[in-house]
């Protein structure tokens, strides 16, 4: 049988999070280009191969399924496939630095250089390398600088097209996205890349949604949604703290500024914190990118939306000792929730993971109930197997507790029998509702002491 002639050949470098499920909808949605999605990690890449994924994301088997085998290609084979790629999208890791200049801040461009070596070593023509890591402003500098240092003559065209997929629901935000941003060189060799890469999104993206910028604007846009993002979050978690003081009802009060149309109602849920791999890190980059520039001012104002998430995570602890009588010692805690939101087993940043070892630190013994998570709580809690133990069912963690802390909004914890939960657990029997998703009236009501985030407590004591 005759080889299929594909009109572009897409690899992707990095297939985690972001590089699985972006190139998954590729394909997808163009079955005349052949998408190749590499990675220096073989289990990753046999997992991407079957159908038990890597990751946890709804609806995201489907979209693989329809594609690979046809023109989906998962491999360990990195050289080959940048030799015979047209254009290369990076999406390869970027944590915080944890050594030397700028550790606990900058971003660690170690995995985003080494691509760039191995792209230089293995090419044989001109690509376009795409961004689609997150990646500090000006990057696209160091790159072009790497990439083109070469004596082959190749020329690489460093664009910028940052991911703001979110996990839990990224098929519906690949599929749907608000907008697709693609910065480039303004100059004739990158508005033709940047045409280029406009081209893929526009099988399936209205073109109105697909804006372009120059390359420093789509890199640091990314930083600054994620801020602006995280940000929110922060300003009604800072205000949960005086509506517990105050009798206020944080869940009134976001409800009532949400409604106005220049405030929005999105993202104003109060919370024991938000989690995941990138508001922090994303954040603490634009903190130590301003800190570079001299603009001190600007950078405590955005490191402060860090501050408050670690505070509103201690505060949360700190509730739960002091009103079980200012000790948690040898109580048996049930933690129901342990990924950083709903519909993922990503535990990265998740709060439960600060919450649970301080609950250690203070001697309690903590049962994690996750549906999708447990294996991740199981790697990010190592070393506390003495204090921590692991189910799968709900109300086994729930038997012999003195208090549940609920941490992830998992819909399936508003639908368990809590009657039955308060007939198995220790009297008085306690609720922390750190993402306010159950029926606090109603638990109040069958016996629980009910401590909300910023919301009056339902005690009976
Ligand atoms: P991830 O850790 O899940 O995946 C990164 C992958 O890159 C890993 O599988 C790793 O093995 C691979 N890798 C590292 N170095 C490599 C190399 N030299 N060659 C080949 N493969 C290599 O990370 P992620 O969550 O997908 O995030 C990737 C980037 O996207 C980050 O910059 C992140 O900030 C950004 N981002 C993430 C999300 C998200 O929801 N997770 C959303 C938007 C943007
Ligand atoms: C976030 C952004 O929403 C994406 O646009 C971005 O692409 C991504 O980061 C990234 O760069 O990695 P994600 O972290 O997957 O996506 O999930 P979010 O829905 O943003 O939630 C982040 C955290 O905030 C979660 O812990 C969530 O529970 C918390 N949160 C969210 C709140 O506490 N309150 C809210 O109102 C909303």
């Amino acid at each position: 049988m005759a080889k299929r002639e594909f009109e572009k050949k897409i690899l992707c470098i990095g297939a985690g999070y972001v590089g699985g499920p972006t190139m998954a909808m590729i394909a997808a949605k163009c079955p005349q280009y052949e998408v190749t999605v590499v990675d220096v990690d073989p289990a990753r890449i046999a997992a991407w191969q079957s159908d038990s994924l890597p990751i946890y994301e709804p609806g995201l088997l489907e979209v693989v399924k329809k594609a690979r085998g046809n023109n989906l290609m998962f491999s360990t084979e990195i050289e080959a496939n940048i030799r015979k790629a047209d254009i290369i999208f990076v999406s390869v890791n970027t944590p915080t630095k944890t050594f030397g200049d700028g550790a606990g801040r900058a971003a660690d461009l170690q995995y985003w250089e080494k691509t760039a070596r191995s792209i230089l070593s293995a090419a044989e023509s001109d690509k376009i390398i795409v961004e689609k890591s997150t990646l500090p402003v000006r990057t696209a500098k160091a790159m072009a600088r790497i990439l083109n240092a070469n004596e082959s003559g190749f020329h690489f065209e460093v664009l910028s097209n940052p991911e703001f997929l979110a996990e839990g629901t990224a098929v519906a935000d690949l599929e749907n996205p608000d907008r697709v941003l693609i910065g480039s060189r303004e100059n004739e060799q990158g508005l033709k890349a940047r045409a280029q890469v406009v081209d893929i999104y526009a099988n399936w993206v209205p073109r109105k949604r697909i804006i372009t910028s120059n390359v420093w604007s789509a890199e640091l846009s990314k930083l600054v949604a994620n801020a602006f993002l995280a940000q929110r979050i922060s300003s009604i978690n800072s205000i949960s703290a005086l509506c517990e003081k105050t009798e206020a009802n944080v869940v009134e009060v976001a409800h009532a500024i949400g409604m106005d149309s220049r405030i929005g109602s999105r993202f104003l849920d109060a919370g024991v914190g938000f989690g995941g791999s990138c508001f922090k890190k994303d954040i603490l980059n634009l903190v130590y990118i301003c800190e570079h520039y001299g603009l001190n001012e600007v950078a405590q104002y955005w490191e402060s939306v860090v501050k408050i998430n670690e505070y509103q995570e201690q505060r949360f602890v700190r509730t739960m000792v002091k009103v079980m009588f200012n000790t948690v010692a040898g109580k048996r805690i049930a933690i129901f929730g342990f990924a950083f939101k709903k519909d993922t087993g990503d535990t990265r940043e998740s709060p439960a993971i600060y919450v649970t070892k301080q609950l250690c630190a203070e001697k309690a013994g903590v049962v994690i109930f996750d549906p999708k998570a447990l294996d991740n709580a199981k790697r990010d809690l190592r070393g506390l197997e003495d204090y921590v133990e692991f189910t799968d069912d709900p109300y086994a963690a729930a038997k012999g507790s003195h208090a549940i802390a609920v941490l992830t909004e998992w819909e399936l914890f508003a639908a368990l029998d809590y009657q039955r939960i308060y007939d198995s657990m220790e009297k008085p029997a306690f609720i922390f509702d750190g993402r306010n998703i159950l029926d606090h009236q109603a638990l109040y009501e069958i016996g629980f002491s009910v401590f909300p985030i910023g919301k009056p407590a339902l005690k009976h004591f």
